[in-house]
Formats: C-alpha cells, structure tokens, sequence
C-alpha cells in the first residue's frame, strides 16, 4: 500500500547542523541503535556518508537511511549519449566577463537537460574547488539524479521548484536557495511553466555558516532558518531512470523501482533550504562599509583559516546611512575570484547591463567597481539615509581561478563590451585643488 506518496503536505525541521530525525510511518526509526538486525517494517538501513568516517566530530556528515529497497539494487551505469551543456573548460582569460541571461530552451528540457557548465576552477576528481552553473527547465525531471562530484548549491532566479529528495521534499521559490548533499538522489518538478537559475556545484569541505567573530552569536544567516525536509517516501514499482554524474560524466541505469524510496532517516548530512529574506544584514552605522564578507549566507572554508573554497554572499536591500562616503561597492582588485548573479531588481554597483539571470566573472586581481555612471553620481550624491530596495545579487566567491567554459565564452550572450562601463569614469584630478 502506497502510504504516503500522493499527500501534497509539506513539512520542515529547522536548524543547520542538527542531528534531524524523521520518520513517515510511526516506529519506522530504530531506537538505540542505527542497524538492527531486523529494521522496522522491513526495511532496509543505510548509511549515506558526505564526509571521510574518521573526520573530527565536528565536521563529520553522515545521515542513517531506512529504505525500502537498498540503493545497491541497481544494475550497472552506461554512459548517457547525452551530456552536461557547456563543453570542456575554454583557455585561460584575464579579461572581466558579463553575460547577459541565457533563453530557456522551447524543446522539451528537464533540470538535468537544461544545466550549462559556465565557469570552473576545478576537476571533479578533486577535493576542493567549485564549478558553476546556469539551468533553465520547462520540464519536470521523469528520472532521478545524484551528484557523486559535490553538494549543489541552488539558486533559482525564475521559476518555483519542488525537488524531491530521499530525505523528503523541499519547495524551492527565488530569493530562496537549497543546498543538496553529493550523493543525494532527487528529482526536480517544475510549480511553474518554466525555471531558470544557478547552480554552484562544491567539489571542497560541504557549505556551513560562517564564524560570527565580534558580531557575536546572532546575525547574518541564523541556523533556525536553515529548513530540512520530513521523511516521504515512494512505494513505487514502475521503472525509473536513475542518472549520476561521476567526474563530470553523466552515466545512467534503470531501475525497477522509485529509489526515493526512504520511509525514515536520521543524520545531518540533509537537504536544506533558507529564504535569503530572512538574512540579518549588517553594515556600517557610521562611516565607510565593510568588506562583503559581510553578507556572507554560507561557507565552504580551505584548510588555510579564513581562505574559502567558496562563499555565497548575497546583496539584499538594505539601508544605506554611511556619512562622508562613497557608497557603492570601492573599486577594487581581489586575491577572490567573484561569480556574480542577479535573482531580481538591480545591483547597485551597475547601473545597467546586468540582467536577473545574467552573470558576471571578476577573476584573480581584475580591477572592477562600480560603472562610470555610478560612480558620478554616487560622487555628486547628497548624501541622506535610503533604502536599496528590490535587489537580491549574489556572488559565488572562491579562492582559485575560474575559467570559463568553451559555451560561456563563445555563445551570444557574452557581452562583447564589457569593460566599457568603466570608460566614460571621467579625469577629475585637480592638483591645484584639493
Ligand atoms: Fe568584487
């Protein structure tokens, strides 16, 4: 009997880095002990490791599953004729890069379809670095995936998503983000004709928050916005495709069965999902603003203290109250490789150009800043407290270079003048006048 996958009921479990548990038929969850010789109901447990087994307590994942069928009831993988969009990585450039948003394909097009590699600074095959991604689906997912190559960030721009998990469920609407643990299976359905977004793949340490230092114990991204799914399950026979990607391949089987298949599960290597609007954002009450590492929502550290492997930070709208300063975002030229995006309104370092959907590359030292009209009236501007309104722009920061890929630098959506935004900065210098 089909218990429970046709209820449409969503639940939650809040907190970052809980032990969560969860259980969709009473008594499903063993107690005391994580592999009983007999589980409840006849199931079946697994354990589902994100992390090496004998990492410190602290940095141990790893999630206890109780399934209907063990996911090793598969037959062997084949390379799909099909492959991840985006080609291999392009040659190296220093240059600044914008994009403007990519079209959302008219055929048929499921999440995995409609990935394009953009940017990466890593093989999958590596324990550290990052790539990144566009989707764009206007199809929901018939199969079922996992990543064996990272986590996934998800950050949609367009479109309401519901990605179903073997954790359980979690529904997903820009200015929200999900995280999917490497390994994890899901499915993602469409709530919405159409969705597009992007997706940041973490080959390194899995994402946390970031150390508060002296702003203390609250602020930013708290952890009881962080939401896990509850446990849902499929009792489900018919046959299912299920698609990996293993080093950057995407290889699949088919199975004689629904592998989200898991009626209880304890762990903390979950699914989770926060809405960027409930970021605490700090700034500056006095003068100058503070580095943007300020805005950082979660972060994937290096072993070197305070080096990311990757941050997310957000812009969100904020209040901007800073005396005798230059309010925009300095110019500047950083030893980080910054990946920016817009999910909605506009960014306040540009004044145009950059589009929700688009993205833009700052790589290792390349000067950036606010474009020349920006900074004119940023620099006439009477300065009185206002509100950035409508925004939400994110950046995915790492510490190695990001190289594009041959798609990202070759298709119609690379603008082919970028840099001149900085052009018209006029020559103000007046060394007779201070
Ligand atoms: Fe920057």
């Amino acid at each position: 009997m089909n218990l429970d996958a046709s209820s449409p009921v969503l639940g939650y479990q809040s907190g970052f880095g809980n032990e969560f548990s969860s259980e969709a038929l009473p008594g499903a969850l063993p107690v005391g002990q994580n592999s009983p010789q007999k589980a409840p109901y006849g199931l079946y447990a697994e354990l589902l490791s994100g992390t090496a087994f004998t990492m410190v307590r602290s940095e141990s994942r790893r999630t206890w599953m109780y399934r209907i069928q063990p996911s090793a009831n598969h037959p062997a993988f084949v390379k799909l004729e099909r492959q991840l969009a985006g080609g291999p990585l392009g040659p190296v450039t220093p240059n600044r890069l914008r994009w403007n948003p990519l079209p959302i394909p008219v055929e048929a097009t499921d999440f995995i379809d409609g990935l394009v590699g953009m940017v990466a600074n890593s093989g999958a095959e590596k324990p550290s670095g990052i790539s990144i991604y566009h989707y764009r689906a206007n199809t929901s997912m018939q199969r079922v995936f996992f990543n064996a190559d990272g986590e996934l960030l998800v950050v949609p721009e367009q479109g309401r998503l519901r990605i179903c998990t073997e954790l359980g469920r979690l529904d997903l609407e820009p200015l929200e983000i999900a995280v999917i643990p490497r390994g994890l299976k899901f499915r993602v359905e469409l709530l919405d004709p159409q969705a597009r977004g992007y997706v940041a793949e973490n080959h390194g340490a899995p994402l946390r928050l970031p150390d508060l230092g002296p702003i203390g114990s609250n602020g930013l991204a708290n952890p009881r916005d962080f939401l896990a799914p509850v446990a849902h399950y499929e009792d489900d026979q018919s046959r299912t495709t299920l698609v990996q990607k293993f080093l950057g391949e995407l290889w699949g089987c088919e199975l004689d069965h629904s592998p989200l298949n898991v009626v209880a599960w304890h762990g903390n290597n979950v699914p989770y999902k926060y809405d960027l609007r409930r970021f605490n954002t700090l700034g500056t009450v006095s003068f100058d603003h503070p580095d943007p590492s300020i805005f950082t929502v979660l972060t994937s550290p290096t072993s070197v203290p305070g080096l990311a492997n990757l941050d997310f930070v957000i812009f969100p709208p904020r209040w901007m109250v800073a005396e005798n300063t230059f309010r925009p975002p300095w110019f500047h030229r950083n030893l980080m490789n910054e990946f920016m995006g817009l999910i909605q309104g506009s960014y306040d370092a540009k004044a145009e150009g950059f589009l929700p959907g688009g993205a833009s590359l700052h790589s290792c030292m390349s000067a950036h800043g606010p474009d020349g009209e920006t900074c004119t009236k940023a620099i006439a501007a009477e300065l009185q407290p206002s509100k950035i309104d409508n925004t939400m722009a994110f950046m995915f920061e790492t510490s190695q270079v990001l190289r594009p890929s041959r798609f990202a630098l070759e298709c119609a959506q690379l603008q082919s003048n970028y840099d001149a935004c900085w052009a018209s900065l006029p020559a103000t210098f007046t060394p007779n006048r201070r």
